[in-house]
């Protein structure tokens, strides 16, 4: 890999998955790779898991580690080619970039989308303006519609704990919130799902009520439900997260009853393990009892985290020119 983005920048994800788990078994045996080489991590908005795994997987690895918190510490960016200066920002993603480039050997960026004009949050231009400008390798810690170190961990998870015969039934739940939340983790999730069903490895359906049908380029080949007894019934792995409308961008439309997570829901499946990516709203998005229960994956899940992102940067070193 030269970029990790999305999924399209992975050749083959059950070597990454395997790669992933071969680090949790032996994280130390790379150090070579990393050693006079640093990564830069660029943060326009708040992270715990992102921020700590990959800083974490990068230590693993040998590498220095600089964090930027571009919202809170960086001058404002004026992102717009042929503009003249004159307002707020004060410097250009163009110098930002590439300066942040001179002195990093890798960097991450996390950007997360405005919900207010979907085809500028679609179009990534932030993200693309930032890796044509930096010149390095780039890692997606989110952007704007796409969460793949988060997805990655996922399959990792999926992988890692399925010990069935069959091919384990995987269901992404929308779930309720307060607030409008952007589509990347649940466009990522279900983009590598896509690929891991059309690969053989699982299952995958996605149950949402009318209206929040995600862009139908994540969910190729997805069972697409609206019941969500429905779908859950055998189901061996739930992924719950709420998500904003994409058909009425970025809106909260009217709030559906019976959609939190809680253990009556699981009744009907296959004893589901239950996953979220964090942070999670308790008693909102997912039941306190499934999050202290059993069934819960979170923790399990958000631990992989760092395996997913030591595999990634690992590649990503091994390819440095
Ligand atoms: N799941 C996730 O990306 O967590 P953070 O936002 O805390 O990094």
């Amino acid at each position: 890999m030269n970029q990790f983005t999305s999924v399209k920048d992975v050749a083959d994800i059950d070597q990454l998955v395997k790669d992933a788990l071969a680090l949790k078994e032996s994280p130390y045996g790379h150090q070579h790779l990393g050693k006079n080489k640093t990564l830069g991590l660029v943060f326009l908005n708040p992270s715990l898991r992102t921020r700590l795994s990959t800083q974490k997987g990068a230590i693993n690895l040998g590498m220095s580690v600089m964090v930027m918190n571009m919202d809170k510490e960086g001058w404002a960016l004026e992102t717009e080619d042929g503009v003249v200066m004159n307002g707020t920002t004060v410097e250009h993603i163009r110098e930002a970039a590439a300066v942040m480039g001179q002195y990093c050997d890798i960097l991450g960026l996390r950007s997360f989308p405005k919900l207010t004009n979907r085809d500028e949050d679609y179009n990534e231009d932030f993200f693309n303006k930032f890796i044509k400008y930096c010149g390095v390798p780039v890692v997606s810690l989110e952007s704007a519609t796409r969460h793949p170190l988060q997805s990655l961990a996922d399959l990792v998870t999926i992988r890692e704990t399925w010990k069935g015969e069959t091919k384990p039934k995987v269901v992404l739940a929308w779930a309720p919130h307060v607030k409008a939340l952007p589509q990347a983790v649940p466009n990522s999730f279900s983009e590598w799902m896509c690929k891991a069903q059309k690969e053989g490895m699982l299952d995958f359906t996605v149950v949402q009520p009318e209206g929040y049908e995600l862009s139908e380029d994540f969910t190729p080949g997805a069972n697409i439900m609206y019941n969500l007894e429905e779908a859950l019934q055998g189901a061996d792995y739930i992924y719950v997260k709420n998500w904003s409308s994409f058909k009425e961008y970025g809106k909260v439309l009217t709030y559906p009853e019976g959609w939190m997570m809680n253990n009556e829901k699981l009744k009907g499946t296959n004893n589901a393990k239950v996953m979220h990516c964090l942070p999670v709203r308790r008693d909102l998005e997912l039941s306190s009892e499934i999050l202290d229960g059993p069934n819960s994956l979170v923790i399990h899940e958000a631990g992989n985290r760092l395996w997913a992102a030591q595999a990634v940067l690992k590649d990503l070193l091994q390819n440095l020119s």
